[in-house]
């Protein structure tokens, strides 16, 4: 499988010199390729370099050696195919659920210079996409009204707006009890299987990776590299039953 995103031999220090001996090496000689389509989750000790995988795959950090490609083209500026979301939701108070949807294209073109034109068209697809996620309706309600699950459901619909080829998702559920975080699961899940689109999914729990990935990866603790990889061969769909069997468990032990 030639890889959408690609990470080949990458390392990657924060402070100092790149190349020199201080500050932090976070990431070192990494190599990850994920497929088209593919879901691919990353497990690792907390301070492993997880987000700065992510980071380096999305052109927010560059790294001093190796190479990170997306969709064949060298990434050398923030890569405008990829969506993401994080722990924390970081919706904006003062502004309804509908509005924090709509902000990235009111920054990001080809959207920044449609939106004015064509807003009835984009908040039709803001609206769509709440329903998709199980927030028909919500769209006038500011971030406060809504509980936490919802406002990381916003976030996770920030991050499609713009229709991306490729969902980051850096600890999406962490902050979430166990109930709403395996509803999450099964929205990303069908996300996965509606849009075909390529995620990858950071998660410190195993069991999320096991049930919502292709492939999981193992890091190393810092500076991190791949050190275990591992297919995931439960057929699809998966219902959250499956976490129930033996087959499950033990991929997960
Ligand atoms: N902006 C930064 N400046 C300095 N050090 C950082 C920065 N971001 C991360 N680090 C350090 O790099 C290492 C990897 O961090 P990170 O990728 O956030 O780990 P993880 O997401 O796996 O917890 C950690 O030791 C962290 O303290
Ligand atoms: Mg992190």
């Amino acid at each position: 499988m030639t890889g959408f995103v690609r990470l080949d031999g990458v390392s990657h220090r924060y402070g100092g010199i790149q190349a020199g001996p201080e500050g932090v090496l976070a990431v070192e000689d990494l190599s990850i390729s994920v497929g088209r389509g593919e879901l691919a989750a990353v497990v690792g000790p907390s301070g492993c370099g997880k987000s700065t995988l992510m980071k380096l795959a999305t052109g927010l950090q560059f790294p001093f050696k190796g190479s990170v490609t997306v969709g064949e083209q060298r990434v050398s500026k923030p890569v405008k195919i990829a969506g993401m979301a994080f722990q924390a939701p970081t919706l904006l108070p003062w502004r309804t659920t509908l509005d924090n949807l709509l902000l990235p294209l009111e920054i990001v073109e080809p959207h920044r210079s449609r939106i004015r034109r064509s807003k009835a068209e984009y908040v039709e697809r803001a609206e769509k996409l709440l329903a998709s996620v199980g927030l028909g309706g919500f769209g006038s309600k500011f971030p406060w009204q809504l509980s936490g699950g919802m406002q990381q459901r916003t976030s996770l619909c920030r991050a499609l707006i713009h229709e991306p080829q490729l969902l980051m998702l850096d600890e999406p559920f962490g902050a979430l009890d166990a109930f709403t975080r395996e509803e999450l699961w099964c929205v990303i899940r069908d996300l996965h299987a509606a849009r075909g689109i390529t995620i990858i999914l950071v998660t410190h729990d195993l069991r999320e990776a096991v049930f919502l990935a292709d492939r999981v990866f193992v890091m190393s603790s810092r500076p991190g590299r791949i050190v275990e990889e591992r297919k995931i061969d439960i057929p699809r769909p998966r219902d959250l039953e499956v976490t129930f069997t033996k087959e499950f468990q033990d991929i997960v032990h």
